[in-house]
């Protein structure tokens, strides 16, 4: 059982998705635990175990995965290491990217693939409902309304609760929204790459939730030598931690989701969760990492 004192995330906050699903906004994304290239086992079984089960510990609802992240480890991990799942652990999966080899992803949107790929999520993780099945990637050979349109169904069927997005731009989510409710997207989205603002900023009008992805720019926002060492040595953090603070600030939609394969890593950027920024701190920071 989590004590108060273990439980990072919580300084974080919590975001309804959807205006009813409630998520502690400091999350864990899953990619890192499958073998190198995001394929195969991981290179530390019982690491990755720990992992997991020592987020649920630190307060950490909000788990992100995918079919394709191993294909299918990082769900069978998840199974492995936290079901039967506490109540409030909201597990986000993705359909969309099929697996060739390590480092390998190619789009396929088509809905029959889409469905099946959603039947295999709910048996490897032992679901009756996926809470969150976010559209891995719009596969451009299949018309939008289609692709969502099988989510929807798959809505309607009681089969997942809400839909997300990823890598998408505004009229595309606008698009997608014609067809059924958007509760997420997800896009890359660091203190060093801002390229989605515009996507942000639409989600934080209208209260949909953005999961930055790569919000450490996969390792780079964390170097001791890198763009945020002297703004943490000044605050007595980490770079990490700073890096997820500045993303924790921007948006009260954003949900991070840092990946990580050790339980220090997963510690050190949990207590971000606790890093208040002022004002003049946030700009400071968009202005060195920039
Ligand atoms: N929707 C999409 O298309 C998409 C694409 C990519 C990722 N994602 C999701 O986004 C999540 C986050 O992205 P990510 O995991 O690729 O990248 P990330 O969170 O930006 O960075 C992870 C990298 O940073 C290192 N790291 C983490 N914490 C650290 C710390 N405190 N100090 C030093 N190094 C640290 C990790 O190595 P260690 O393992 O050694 O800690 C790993 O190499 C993924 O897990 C996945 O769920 C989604």
């Amino acid at each position: 059982m989590t004590t108060t004192s273990d439980n990072l995330a919580a300084a974080s906050g919590t975001f309804q998705l959807g205006g009813d699903l409630p998520v502690v906004r400091l999350g864990y994304g899953t990619m890192q635990l499958p073998g190198e290239g995001v394929w195969g086992p991981p290179k530390d079984h019982d690491e990755a175990i720990r992992v997991l089960r020592r987020a649920v510990e630190i307060g950490i609802t909000f788990f992100d995965t995918a079919d394709s992240y191993g294909p299918e480890t990082a769900e069978q991990l998840l199974k492995e290491a936290l079901h039967p799942y506490a109540d409030d652990v909201v597990i986000a999966t993705k359909a969309g990217l099929t697996r060739q080899g390590p480092g390998v992803w190619t789009p396929v949107g088509n809905p029959a693939y889409l469905r099946q790929q959603c039947e295999l999520s709910l048996r490897r993780l032992g679901l009756e409902r996926i809470d969150l099945f976010q559209l891995h990637r719009i596969d451009g050979a299949v018309p939008l309304e289609d692709q969502v349109g099988e989510l929807a169904k798959l809505r309607d069927e009681g089969k997942i609760r809400h839909i997300g997005l990823s890598e998408v731009d505004v009229d595309q989510l606008k698009a997608a929204q014609q067809v059924a409710p958007i509760v997420s997207v997800q896009n890359l989205y660091n203190l060093a790459d801002r390229s989605a603002e515009e996507l942000l900023d639409h989600c934080d009008a209208e209260g949909i939730g953005f999961i930055p992805w790569f919000p450490l720019a996969t390792g780079a926002l964390s170097k001791e030598d890198g763009p945020l060492a002297d703004a943490a040595r000044e605050h007595d953090a980490t770079p990490s931690q700073l890096a997820l603070a500045w993303l924790l600030r921007r948006s009260p939609v954003v949900l991070p989701i840092p990946g990580t394969s050790s339980v220090d890593h997963l510690e050190s950027n949990t207590a971000a969760a606790g890093i208040e920024l002022t004002d003049e701190e946030f700009d400071r920071l968009s202005a060195a990492g920039g």
